[in-house]
């Protein structure tokens, strides 16, 4: 393949990012609206550079011809997840996709590899519709926790700053920091139903008070009453200050009534 050719290469490849990452970073958006824990924390995607294809393809002898069938990395997604469970939860909701086909798994979190490097991989064949026409691109999806991702992107820089020779102090310092980060997502893993509780109502309340607010404007435009509307918004204020769920829910549950005698007299 030409150099100059490489640009024109990439194209579908940086389509099969973009789309991946918004369908993914989709799911995150849509348990938030629902006020729903989301099995995926956070998306990051990349194109490989040309130099690290090339580099690629020197080490491990593949011509220049086989590069797209043989580099799987080319497209890279990465997914990060709050907990060990919800890796599962994501590479379940991967297989059960229609517009990605599994070509194979690589599970380093139940096996982890000798340098303590734990994540979940699944190449994927993935269709891009280009100005050209559809192509088939390959793209690797990395599913770790926050953690796991801690470590590798750590452990990543010191292998680019040693080119690749840790020394063995720093290695073996590097397991027992993977030991660590291992021990931190069991210990999560432990307590991750208060976790989650803890999130759904901070999810919960953030949706409960922008209703709140929300009433509060309607109910400034139908009734055009400023003294009412200091009233309700120095009641919302005491009790926004407790904190008190209930107390919020059912405030907002009156300001849905006073709104709705507005609607209705409005008519
Ligand atoms: P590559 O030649 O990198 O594709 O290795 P491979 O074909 O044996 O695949 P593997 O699944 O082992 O690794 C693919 C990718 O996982 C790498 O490009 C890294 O991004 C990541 N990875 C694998 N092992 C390690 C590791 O020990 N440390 C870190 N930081 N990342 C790793
Ligand atoms: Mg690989």
């Amino acid at each position: 393949m030409e150099i100059q050719m490489w640009r024109e290469v990439l194209i579908p490849y940086q389509q099969a990012v973009s789309e991946l990452e918004l369908k993914f970073e989709s799911i995150i958006i849509e348990n938030r609206k629902l006020g729903k824990y989301s099995p995926i924390e956070l998306v990051d995607g990349r194109v490989k550079r040309i130099s690290s294809i090339l580099e690629k393809a020197k080490k491990k002898q593949i011509p220049l011809s086989r590069i797209e069938e043989d580099i799987e990395d080319i497209a890279g997604i990465r997914i990060i997840c709050q907990f060990v469970e919800d890796i599962n939860t994501v590479v379940e909701l991967i297989r059960s996709r229609s517009d990605m086909t599994i070509k194979f798994e690589k599970d380093y979190v139940s096996n982890k590899k000798d340098s303590g490097y734990q994540s979940y991989h699944m190449i994927v064949y993935y269709t891009v519709h280009t100005a050209l026409g559809p192509k088939r691109v390959q793209a690797e999806i990395q599913i770790r926790t926050l953690a796991m991702n801690f470590w590798a992107t750590i452990e990543h820089s010191l292998k680019y700053k040693y080119k690749h020779n840790i020394p063995t102090e720093i290695q073996n310092r590097l397991i027992k920091a993977a030991l660590a980060a291992h021990n931190l997502d069991q210990e999560m893993s432990k307590i991750r139903s208060e976790i989650m509780d803890a999130q759904d109502n901070f999810q919960f309340k953030s949706s409960i008070i922008a209703d709140i607010l929300n009433s509060i404007q309607n109910i400034r435009i139908a009734s055009n009453n400023e003294l009412e509307i200091a009233q309700i918004q120095e009641e919302f204020y005491k009790i926004w200050e407790t904190g008190n769920l209930d107390k919020l829910l059912s405030f907002s549950k009156q300001l849905d009534i006073i709104a709705e005698r507005y609607k209705a007299q409005s008519l």
